[in-house]
């Protein structure tokens, strides 16, 4: 694969580049492009510490040789840091840094240091321009594309936040190496997410080419798989940006890995282990909406295979049933569920709550 691949979200004026590359060495020539003559040189680097250190240096470096005077915020990753407090405190660092409305943020991180400095950038000074520089594989491919910015209250997750389309994804798989593999694992469920709602291949690629554990990962392949992803996301939020219609496809999984996620407190499972088990649930469901029956066994094999967690009738329990009651995405007694007809082929169906429930206890689905 080449040394970077340029996507594109196409939203008119707020259309911006996705860039999967190997290495930063772009890095400034694209956000440099990306930001235009109009931006001030103050800007600031808002970054998860452990990411700063071991990614930060080569952005440092890009940034500053494309002309910035950088002041760096370090702000914690993990979901108890996702609130207002935290944002609060970002745009009061930032004013007394002396940030002003045409200076960028710069937000290096995973998922959550991406949907807060998100935040912080469509706050600030009523928004100001922000470019993600994702580390995670699931911030990749997902949480940095589409403009979702916020954070949770004690009510539940992402119940604050704004649409804020970043100008510039920038993407390097190289920081990818140093995940934790249960990181990188939980990552790959999403991957899996978008082989089965949209592009059959991705499935059949991880299936034949993704290496056993402890065995080297080819950084091609993973360039590819995360150029794909984002492609297909970026392909989404275009036609849909607001989630009227086709991006509610992307929560394929998503409804019952966020009532399992909910039920076990946010500390048992990583997100992506609970969209596994949540596309385990769909793929039963999907059935009985007319989906392909071996879909669900294809992607158990291909789960446990990828070291992420298959064991969905364990959680198929009261209290996670109780949670989809409380899934924001209800509409009164019924629920947008997203069903898989078949290995990259999904649409969304009107599913009474009730009907939910009685499929997943009654054993009916087993
Ligand atoms: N992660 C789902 C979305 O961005 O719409």
């Amino acid at each position: 694969m080449a040394a970077s691949v340029t996507l594109t979200v196409e939203l008119g004026a707020r259309a911006y580049s996705i860039v999967v590359a190997r290495g930063v060495a772009t890095l400034g020539a694209e956000v440099t492009r990306a930001l235009g003559p109009a931006h001030g040189r103050r800007a600031a680097l808002v970054a998860d510490p452990t990411a700063a250190r071991l990614h930060g240096a080569g952005v440092r470096a890009a940034l500053i040789g494309a002309g910035f005077d950088l002041v760096e915020l370090p702000v914690e990753g993990g979901e108890p840091r996702k609130q207002l407090a935290t944002v609060e405190h970002v745009c009061d660092q930032l004013t007394r840094a002396g940030l002003d409305r045409h200076s960028p943020l710069f937000v290096l991180g995973g998922g959550v240091v991406g949907d807060l400095g998100g935040f912080a950038a469509a706050c600030f000074l009523r928004g100001v321009d922000y470019v993600h520089l994702p580390t995670t594989l699931l911030a990749q491919v997902d949480s940095s594309i589409g403009g979702k910015t916020g954070v949770n209250l004690a009510a539940g997750k992402n119940l604050v936040g704004a649409f804020w389309q970043p100008r510039l994804v920038y993407a390097d798989v190289a920081t990818l190496a140093t995940l934790p593999p249960r990181e990188l694992a939980a990552g790959l469920a999403e991957v899996v997410k978008y082989g089965v709602i949209a592009d059959e291949t991705i499935l059949t690629r991880l299936e034949t080419r993704w290496p056993a554990p402890g065995n080297p990962i080819d950084e091609n392949l993973l360039q590819e798989l995360v150029a794909d992803s984002a492609a297909i996301k970026a392909g989404v939020v275009t036609r849909d940006e607001r989630e009227g219609g086709e991006r509610a496809l992307l929560n394929f999984g998503h409804t019952v890995g966020h009532a399992i996620e909910a039920a076990t407190g946010y500390t048992a499972l990583l997100h992506g282990e609970a969209v596994a088990l949540g596309m385990l649930a769909a793929c039963r469901v999907s059935v009985r909406y007319g989906g392909d029956p071996v879909l669900e066994g294809r992607l158990r094999k291909l789960l446990a295979r990828l070291s992420l967690p298959t064991d969905i009738d364990n959680y198929l329990t009261d209290v996670v049933l109780d949670h989809l009651a409380t899934d924001k995405k209800r509409a009164g007694t019924h629920i947008r569920f997203v069903v898989a007809e078949r290995a990259g082929k999904a649409h969304t169906e009107l599913i009474e709550l009730s009907e939910l429930r009685a499929l997943f206890t009654k054993g009916a689905l087993s």
